[in-house]
């Protein structure tokens, strides 16, 4: 049966730990499903470790539509949250309810996540009143890093710990089904956990959050370009990837691949005939 925010609250209310992984195409989300995973964000991370860019900023629509769809074909259980990127959402109401609306209608996603505290309540609850979850982010949140001078811990002093509560309880009143807490001290996580009704899902939030979410080429050893304090790594496929593409560069090269195992045969009298 197919996760729903229902099997977010019921984790909460149960004391159950939800797990989040990112995914950006089909196999790599039908892998996570197989292995359950209980929910997959398609996040603007894309830009990142997909796309190639340094930030999150220039990730569009279309890519986030794109990608979505093939998560969503791969997801049969997981819930799929998709990322709706920057100025799909600050701009107005009316976009942000569009755009989500775009995210589940062409993405195939059964839940959308934006950035953001208290001002941007009205276009949560606007997304909510058309009938489309969401799911809030707040503490770091990529899409501002012009804003907040880069990637750093956020909520470290006395107002803005308040500020983030004040946030945790803004989108929970906004109808946000759940909040991711990224880059914030793992006693402030616990406190507006303790505090919230629906689930916090904490990624270098600590250990007290209601889940957890990782970027799997993180968590994979996929990505080296930077790694976070919090990121642990489960796997190095990195290293194994590059020892896999290296191999068949020279198998390639001094001609033992392809051998007789991994090629077609046909009958030497019908080639004979063609010369
Ligand atoms: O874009 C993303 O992958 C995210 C997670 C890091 C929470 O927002």
């Amino acid at each position: 049966m197919k996760n729903t925010v229902l099997t977010f609250a019921k984790a909460k209310e149960e004391g159950t730990k939800i797990s989040m992984l990112t995914a950006y195409d089909y196999s790599t989300a039908k892998l996570m499903d197989e292995a359950g995973i209980n929910s997959i964000l398609v996040g603007d991370s894309l830009g990142n470790v997909v796309l190639g860019y340094d930030d999150t900023i220039s990730v569009t629509m279309e890519d986030m539509i794109h990608h979505t769809r093939a998560v969503s074909r791969g997801a049969k259980k997981a819930l799929v949250i998709a990322d709706m990127p920057f100025m799909s959402y600050q701009a107005s109401v009316y976009d942000a309810v569009v755009n989500a609306g775009r995210l589940m209608k062409e993405g195939r996603a059964n839940a959308v996540k934006l950035e953001g505290g208290r001002e941007v309540c009205p276009q949560i609850k606007a997304i909510v009143d058309a009938g489309i979850p969401v799911c809030a982010h707040i503490g770091l949140t990529p899409q501002s890093i012009n804003s907040l001078g880069g990637n750093r811990v956020q909520g470290k002093t006395e107002a803005a710990a308040m500020k983030l509560l004040d946030d945790a309880m803004g989108v929970q009143e906004a109808g946000a089904f759940a909040v991711v807490i990224e880059a914030v001290p793992e006693k402030l996580a616990a406190l507006i956990t303790s505090r919230l009704e629906i689930p916090t899902i904490g990624i270098g939030a600590g250990n007290c959050c209601d889940g957890q979410v990782l970027v799997y080429q993180d968590m994979l050893g996929m990505f080296s370009d930077f790694t976070p304090k919090f990121v642990k790594k489960y796997a190095n496929l990195g290293e194994l990837m590059t020892a896999a593409f290296k191999q068949y560069d020279q198998e390639v090269k001094n001609k033992s691949f392809p051998s007789e195992e991994h090629t077609y045969k046909i009958d030497d009298g019908i080639i004979e005939k063609l010369y």
